[in-house]
């Protein structure tokens, strides 16, 4: 069996309904992978479900913010080999605006959505002891930051502090825990930045990127190296994604 091989293994994407999520789905389906979908947007999550490759794949619809949602997800999945998360919002705003609504509303999404997801999903046993991975999606920000990004990046910063963390307390249960850090990738997330911003601004962002914009599917195909086991000997790494 080819190591980038899927076959056999069960993984929970979330944010499904759109961008990463969608195309990471996709792609695992098109590996061999079992796939379990989650989003908000029963329609465009109905879009992934059927642009999945092969049968008996799952569609759950949960607002990842709501503790009830989380609880009935975990308490519908079938025990994961994979876990990737891809849910987040880009709401951007200088500094001297954030206020307690602005942190819980990106931090609701980007930071506790995936820990709480997280927690459940260990607390209820539905995910394999040995062999098992969870990838987490931060951004290139980190290293990089943007103006009026202090809660989009300060939230993938926590994520990225959390996984570290998570890698050492899972791994002697054989469980990987990575992420990846994409720049600007093509995805209704690019095209509110362009809204928020102007066109000439993801220009720009374009021309600095030394690879230029990256496609839904450069970030896929990453995730799979890490839900395989090809990535079996790797845990609590950060894979930059699209240039420096
Ligand atoms: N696109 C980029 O250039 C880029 C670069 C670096 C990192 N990232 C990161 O990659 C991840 C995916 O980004 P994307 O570009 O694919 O964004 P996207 O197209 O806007 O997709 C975001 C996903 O998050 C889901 N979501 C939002 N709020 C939710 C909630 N309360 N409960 C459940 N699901 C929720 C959305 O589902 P519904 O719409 O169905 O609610 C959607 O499926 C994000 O964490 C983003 O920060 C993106």
């Amino acid at each position: 069996m080819n190591a980038f091989d899927l076959k056999g293994k069960t993984v929970l994407v979330t944010g499904a309904s759109s961008g990463l999520g969608r195309q990471t789905a996709i792609t695992a389906s098109e590996y061999g992978a079992f796939v379990i979908i989650t989003g908000r947007n029963v329609t465009r999550l109905e879009e992934t479900y059927k642009s999945l490759i092969g049968k008996g794949h799952l569609q759950i619809p949960a607002d990842l913010t709501v503790q009830a949602d989380i609880e009935m997800l975990v308490d519908r999945l079938p025990v994961l080999d994979g876990l990737v998360h891809s849910t987040g919002i880009s709401e951007l705003s200088p500094a001297k605006f954030i206020n307690a609504d602005a942190i819980s509303r990106t931090f609701s999404i980007s930071f506790n959505a995936s820990v709480l997801l997280t927690t459940a999903i260990l607390s209820k046993r539905k995910l394999a002891k040995g062999n098992s991975s969870i990838v987490f999606i931060s951004s290139i920000s980190t290293m990089y930051p943007f103006v009026g990004g202090s809660m989009y990046v300060s939230a993938k910063a926590s994520l990225e502090a959390y996984s570290r963390v998570l890698a050492l307390e899972l791994a002697s249960r054989g469980t990987r825990v990575n992420c990846v850090a994409p720049a600007f990738v093509r995805t209704p997330m690019l095209d509110e930045t362009a809204e928020n911003f102007s066109r000439e601004v993801v220009d720009k962002i374009e021309q600095r990127q030394i690879l230029g914009l990256g496609d839904p599917v450069d970030v896929a195909n990453p995730i799979i190296f890490y839900l395989s086991d090809a990535s079996k000997w790797v845990t609590g790494t950060k894979l930059v994604l699209g240039g420096c």
